[in-house]
């Protein structure tokens, strides 16, 4: 007899990002799809890392977060953008922000209530919702026209996804997949929406830091009137190349914070004590290494993109993140999911299919996914076995 499983778990597949990991190992291909670096970390984090391990701080944290922890990133938020942080009241460490969004929906969410998410979408944010018993509604970003252009969205069509049942909107800024960095008139636009309908606003700022060209990264909870409706999410992953010690946190109101400290206890408890203590001396490190992580970060952007256009990709030159989405229509595959596996057993790149973006995967057939938080020995092996899908065009 099959064991009966939820109908929850059944309206949503498993993740195809990792699923790209796990056929990019069975190829031996050079993985350009999940977003994690293949470079060291700071060597001055993982030395605190081993210095906590030494310490024996190995037992559980205080559920919600070490409290070195907690004040270093209410010290960062609030002298950086300042808006006031109280260690005690708004923040709570979760196990990556990937549990900070789950707790987040989870205590703020309802069935029946709707939440907004703008699409193409991190792929999270869709069974976050359908797990909450909350109905998604999406607003599309479209494409830029030309290089000086960004990923938009029309004010109607989000005016007219607010309604009496919204709850949340999710705006991640700067975004995965498309690199859009939100622009502060954006924001307001969204700001005004969620205060004439009493919505809550869940940001999700891991990308924060790593931003291009003059891009500025603003967040919700700056804007006049959002810091008592936004919960900021973030996390250790991108900033530090630490994707694998699963820190992140939420920034909330204090009534929201309890509500979400409730629901992070009872699926966590907590996030790792020791490197929650390596977050503290990371996040004390001098303004110079943000500056030196965007810098790397652009060259590596330019490295990929000249690359992936030689290969015969058209690309959408991100403005912050560390993705570059692409249109393949000129290499003729029948959709984005065969040429994606093509490309991994074929030519030996791993990418993403664009189609696990959006929320019909048959709407989106044209488009794939590059990261580039990589080495320069992995572009270069790249480059060379791309040469072989740029003899097809
Ligand atoms: C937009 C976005 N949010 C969240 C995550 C997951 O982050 P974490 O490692 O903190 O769970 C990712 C990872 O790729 C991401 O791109």
């Amino acid at each position: 007899m099959k064991p009966r499983t939820s109908e929850k778990a059944s309206r949503f597949t498993e993740s195809v990002i990792r699923e790209m990991t796990r056929l990019a190992h069975k190829h031996n291909a050079v993985n350009l799809s999940q977003g994690f670096p293949d470079f060291p970390a700071p060597a001055e984090i993982k030395a605190a890392a081993c210095d906590a391990i030494n310490a024996d701080i190995n037992q559980y944290a205080v559920t919600w977060g070490a409290k070195p922890l907690r004040e270093a990133i209410a010290k960062d938020f609030s002298t950086r953008y300042n808006v006031a942080v109280d260690a005690d009241a708004n923040l709570t460490v979760c196990c990556g922000s990937t549990e900070a969004m789950m707790s987040t929906i989870m205590a703020i969410v309802d069935p029946g209530d709707e939440v907004i998410v703008f699409e193409p979408f991190y792929e999270n944010y869709g069974p976050d919702a359908i797990l909450s018993g909350a109905t998604p509604r999406f607003v599309t970003l479209h494409p830029p026209k030309s290089r000086a252009e960004d990923w938009t969205f029309d004010p109607a069509e989000l005016a007219a996804a607010f309604n009496n049942k919204t709850r949340a909107i999710i705006v991640n800024t700067p975004n995965n997949p498309t690199g859009k960095v939100f622009t502060r008139d954006e924001l307001l636009q969204i700001a005004a929406l969620c205060q004439k309908w009493d919505v809550l606003c869940v940001t999700d700022e891991i990308y924060e830091h790593i931003v291009y060209e003059g891009a500025t990264h603003v967040p919700m909870a700056t804007l006049d009137g959002m810091r008592d409706r936004t919960i900021t999410i973030n996390s250790l992953s991108k900033t530090f190349s630490v994707t694998g010690w699963r820190v992140g946190w939420t920034i909330a109101p204090a009534d929201i914070s309890g509500a979400i400290r409730k629901v992070h206890d009872f699926l966590t408890v907590g996030a790792a004590a020791p490197l929650q203590a390596a977050g503290a001396a990371a996040l004390s490190l001098p303004e110079s290494y943000y500056k030196g992580l965007s810098t790397t970060y652009f060259a590596k952007r330019e490295r990929l993109l000249g690359i992936l256009e030689k290969a015969g990709f058209v690309c959408f030159a991100p403005r912050g993140a560390y993705y570059i989405m692409t249109d393949i229509s000129a290499f003729g595959f029948p959709d984005d999911v065969a040429f994606a596996r093509h490309l991994v057993s074929e030519i030996g790149v791993a990418c993403v299919p664009g189609s696990s973006f959006y929320r019909d995967p048959a709407s989106m057939r044209t488009q794939v996914r590059f990261c580039f938080c990589k080495q320069e020995a992995t572009f270069a092996a790249a480059e060379q076995r791309l040469a072989k899908l740029a003899a097809r065009v």
